[in-house]
């Protein structure tokens, strides 16, 4: 920990929490995607994994416009030290690429689901289709959607690396203005009425 927590200005919380729980459902999202090989096709655990797949990740959309107008009210916090003008500028078209990544893929998927006249679940309801069946748009679709998803693993890994970089090599406060503020332990003083602290007073 470095030594200026208490000049740090941090995201609101609702900003963090939704920021963390984005994270966890990406996790999920891919993970239920590339290991649905686990179980041979056409078994219930395969489609449930696919359909977990669907519903995650339209929940990621949901929360992505939620957030999106949270983040037109509440502005980011500065960064102590301020880094250089072109750090912000390269860490600006970087969030704004995540925010299109977040819109973009569940849009996408929505899309291959309706053009391949599939149901599109979201926990117990349906989704209206967006596009009338077409089966090769369909799979166009699904490659744009897998190679966007592949270009997704680089840009977060590029966005946490870059986050790394500033706590511990250019020891700014970019990475603790996303993280809840440590709890300092208060501790019950005994001394005597008047006397000082050390470090207290001259
Ligand atoms: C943040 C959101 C999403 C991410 C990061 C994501 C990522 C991926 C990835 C990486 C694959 C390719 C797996 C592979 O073939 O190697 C994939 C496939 C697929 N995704 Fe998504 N996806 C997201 C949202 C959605 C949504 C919302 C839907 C539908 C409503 C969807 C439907 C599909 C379908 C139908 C496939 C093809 C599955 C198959 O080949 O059987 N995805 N997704
Ligand atoms: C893997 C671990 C991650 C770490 C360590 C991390 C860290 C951070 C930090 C420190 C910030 C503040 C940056 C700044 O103000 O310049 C931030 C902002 C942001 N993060 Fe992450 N992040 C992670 C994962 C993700 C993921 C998975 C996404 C979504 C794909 C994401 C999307 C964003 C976006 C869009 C912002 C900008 C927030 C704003 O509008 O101000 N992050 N992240």
């Amino acid at each position: 920990m470095h030594g200026t927590d208490i000049t740090t200005a941090r995201y609101n919380r609702l900003s963090m929490g939704v920021h963390w729980l984005t994270l966890a459902l990406l996790v999920a999202v891919y993970a239920l995607i590339e290991f649905r090989g686990i179980f041979p096709r056409g078994t219930a655990a395969h489609d449930a994994m696919k359909t977990w797949h669907e519903m995650l990740g339209l929940s990621v959309l949901l929360l992505t416009c939620g957030r999106l107008l949270l983040r037109a009210v509440l502005p980011a916090p500065r960064i102590t030290p301020a880094p250089p003008a072109w750090q912000r500028l390269l860490a600006k078209t970087m969030h704004l690429a995540l925010y299109a990544f977040l819109l973009g893929m569940p849009l996408l998927g929505w899309l291959i689901l309706s053009a391949k006249g599939k149901p599109i679940p979201f926990f117990g309801l349906q989704f209206p289709p967006l596009l009338s069946p077409d089966k090769a748009m369909g799979h166009r679709l699904e490659e744009i959607h897998e190679f966007v998803g592949n270009l997704g693993y680089g840009l977060i890994g590029l966005h946490a690396a870059a986050a790394l970089f500033h706590h511990y090599f250019m020891r700014d406060d970019t990475l603790r203005r996303m993280l809840p503020r440590r709890r300092v332990p208060v501790r019950v003083s005994r001394a005597a009425p008047g006397a000082t602290m050390p470090g207290e007073g001259q």
